[in-house]
């Protein structure tokens, strides 16, 4: 088979990488890829953009692909699953309505709610006035989303009342976010821990995938600006098998329904990002419609079954019965980021100490690098993310800092604490 694995990030290589593990595949293409893509057996890069569609799809004929799987949310929530499968190609990922559930918080708010699904209370505003007047009458803390897509960037948890009301003058006002924040959902602030969980549907069923938590706030103690993540790991010891039944039955099942109802069937990963609060009650922060990155890392390390099978039998909705076979190791996935990030990106800086002795325990998925006369520089905000697998989280965060510590490169930060909930877990179990 010929694979097409679609983005450049992290989550792409180790979808790449796992695709190419495959004995029925023989070439996995890269659009466009990293340099450590580039360096992978089986995979070859293509200089073609994720959002290009049309390129990617002239791509797929040329090449006669067998199957294209989608990583970032970009091309899916532009249209790109139907415009393949306009021209009969096999391309894993949500329709461009179904997608919604990620590209328009409006669109998934209202969607939950209609389902019954637990989520925050919210409002949806385009009008700046009454957007601020239920500010002041909610109260802070209380948070607001930019509609649209904005790379993880368009929600401000505010503590303070005056915060909510400059980010939401700041989008309906000040065009922060250009369309994408020209319109805003205001919900109620959730307290509690966070997990996210991932399953692969074939439209009707939806097969959970080991769970995993990320730490998207910049700074340890998971302080600082909101990144796309800084680091993730699973299993996350939060999601014991009651809390993965109840989310499987109070979020999975019922939204995969209530697409099928609405009549826009979800194939493809679906990716809850879950507030579990204090009274036990798993409430949906957000839908993604694809695999999180850097969840990805972590999963896929521990992915024992084929996942170009999974993915083909989800594209022909025949994923009853089927079960995905885990290792029982824990993997822990650490995101090393270039200067600036999230800000900015330092891009160009050389990256030393990649080369580690095979392991099959120890891999450095790479994302925003490139080659450049032959060294492996930066070229993105996330740089790298360093995952090892371990018997435990503990383990696994061990040999993970191991390598990173291996690596230089100037301006190159990480947070030191990545699984620190899980660990400390750990740590008072074993006392
Ligand atoms: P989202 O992109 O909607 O997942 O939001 C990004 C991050 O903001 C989440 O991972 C949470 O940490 C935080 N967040 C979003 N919505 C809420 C909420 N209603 N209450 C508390 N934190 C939230
Ligand atoms: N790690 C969060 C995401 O992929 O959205």
């Amino acid at each position: 088979m010929k694979i097409l694995i679609v983005g450049g990030g992290g989550r792409e290589h180790a979808l790449a990488w796992k695709a190419a593990q495959s004995p029925a595949v023989e070439t996995v293409y890269v659009a466009p890829g990293n340099a450590g893509t580039a360096e992978e057996a089986k995979l070859i890069n293509i200089a073609i953009a994720a959002d290009d569609i049309s390129a990617l799809k002239d791509f797929a004929i040329s090449e006669k692909i067998d199957l294209t799987i989608i990583g970032p949310e970009i091309p899916l929530v532009a249209g790109i699953v139907d415009e393949f499968q306009q021209s009969n190609l096999a391309c894993f990922g949500p329709g461009k309505k179904a997608s919604q559930l990620e590209g328009s918080k409006s669109f998934s708010k209202a969607f939950l709610k209609r389902q019954a699904i637990p989520t925050a209370d919210y409002e949806h505003f385009t009008d700046l006035d009454k957007a601020i007047a239920y500010i002041k009458e909610k109260g802070a803390p209380i948070v607001v989303k930019a509609d649209g897509l904005a790379a993880g960037k368009g929600v401000v948890v505010a503590q303070e009342e005056a915060e909510a009301i400059s980010a939401v003058t700041d989008m309906l006002a000040g065009n922060k976010f250009g369309e994408a924040g020209s319109s805003v959902v205001i919900e109620e602030f959730m307290d509690g821990e966070e997990a996210s969980f991932i399953a692969i549907c074939d439209g009707t069923i939806g097969l959970p995938l080991a769970s995993s938590q990320d730490h998207k706030a910049r700074d340890e103690g998971d302080k600082g600006p909101n990144t796309g993540g800084m680091g993730a790991y699973s299993p996350a010891p939060i999601v014991d098998a009651t809390m993965h039944e109840r989310i499987m039955s109070e979020v999975i099942e019922p939204a995969l329904k209530g697409m099928r109802d609405e009549g826009m069937p979800y194939v493809g990963f679906l990716y809850a990002g879950i507030m579990i609060t204090a009274d036990g009650t798993p409430r949906v922060l957000e839908f993604n419609c694809r695999f999180g990155d850097p969840e990805t890392q972590p999963v896929l390390m521990r992915l024992k079954s084929d996942l170009i099978d999974l993915c083909s039998a989800a594209l022909k909705g025949e994923l009853k019965n089927r079960e995905i076979e885990w290792d029982d190791r824990a993997a822990l996935g650490v995101v090393m980021a270039s200067k600036g990030y999230p800000e900015s990106a330092s891009k160009g800086d050389v990256i030393n100490g990649l080369k580690i002795d095979p392991d099959e325990t120890v891999k450095i998925f790479h994302a925003g690098t490139m080659e450049k006369e032959g060294a492996i520089v930066t070229a993105g905000g996330r740089v790298l993310c360093v995952t090892a697998l371990g018997e435990n989280v503990s383990e696994a965060q061990l040999s993970a800092y191991k390598a990173v510590a291996k690596i230089r490169c100037e301006g190159m930060f990480f947070r030191k604490d990545i699984g620190y909930r899980a660990v400390n877990r750990e740590k008072t179990a074993n006392i």
